[in-house]
């Protein structure tokens, strides 16, 4: 399952995936880029991008598969969670049915072994707290019961964004699949997430999705 051509030259594939809207291509973006798009444009079929970071000194590249969520392209899915390594499980916390619909996308995970992948839940738009019908305690508790990362987090704020990628997710890269690896998390300097809602109004607009 995992990756990894190498251990001079590790790979990890992460796959996003989620109802239609719940921010998934936003998050990429907000990862990727440090941008934030408001308008809304519907993934087609999949998209694909990459980035570096470093854990342990080291470079790993991320293959980083954006999912589209409507129903009429989730055929296409499992063709991409077969061999990923890291699984993103997104919802909307302002969207019930994105948080009741997490069991079923588990459930079409029928080809994922789930000893080898790392899982995380995202709750995404944790900004729209005005809207909010799914609590962070079910959101954590839904995560617990299947012992998943768990972050809310806002594509549109940045909020989160270093709890999920840098406290969470690259240390169990770190201790799964690098268990020898020594150095702390905290020596990842790859990444910066603008959490400055002032920065992100003067951003440059650009295309989200
Ligand atoms: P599909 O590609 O159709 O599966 O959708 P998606 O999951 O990729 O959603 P996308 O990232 O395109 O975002 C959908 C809408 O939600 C867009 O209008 C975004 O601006 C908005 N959105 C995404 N993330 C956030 C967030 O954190 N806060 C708020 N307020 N809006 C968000
Ligand atoms: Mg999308």
């Amino acid at each position: 399952m995992n990756s990894n051509m190498s251990p001079e030259n590790p790979k990890y594939k992460l796959i996003f995936l989620g109802d239609q809207g719940v921010g998934k291509s936003c998050i990429l973006n907000r990862f990727l880029n440090d941008t934030f798009e408001e308008e809304y444009q519907a993934t087609i079929g999949l998209d694909f991008q990459s980035k570096n970071v470093q854990i342990d000194n080291q470079d790993i590249h991320l293959l980083l598969y954006d999912t589209a969520g409507q129903e009429k392209f989730r055929s296409l899915i499992p063709m991409y969670t077969r061999d990923a390594d890291i699984i993103l499980l997104v919802y909307d916390i302002s969207n019930k049915d994105s948080f009741s619909n997490l069991s079923q996308w588990l459930k079409d995970l029928t080809n994922v072994n789930m000893d080898e992948v790392i899982l995380c839940i995202i709750g995404n738009k944790k900004d729209l707290s005005g809207n909010r019908v799914v609590n962070e305690e079910e959101g954590q508790k839904f995560a617990e019961e299947h012992d998943f990362i768990f972050q809310e987090i806002s594509a549109k704020t940045g909020e989160g964004f270093s709890d999920l990628f840098y406290k969470q997710l690259f240390e169990k890269i770190r201790t799964k699949f690098r268990p020898s690896g020594q150095q702390p998390v905290s020596e990842i300097n790859d990444i910066k997430f603008n959490i400055d809602q002032e920065d992100n109004k003067k951003s440059t607009k650009r295309k989200c999705c």
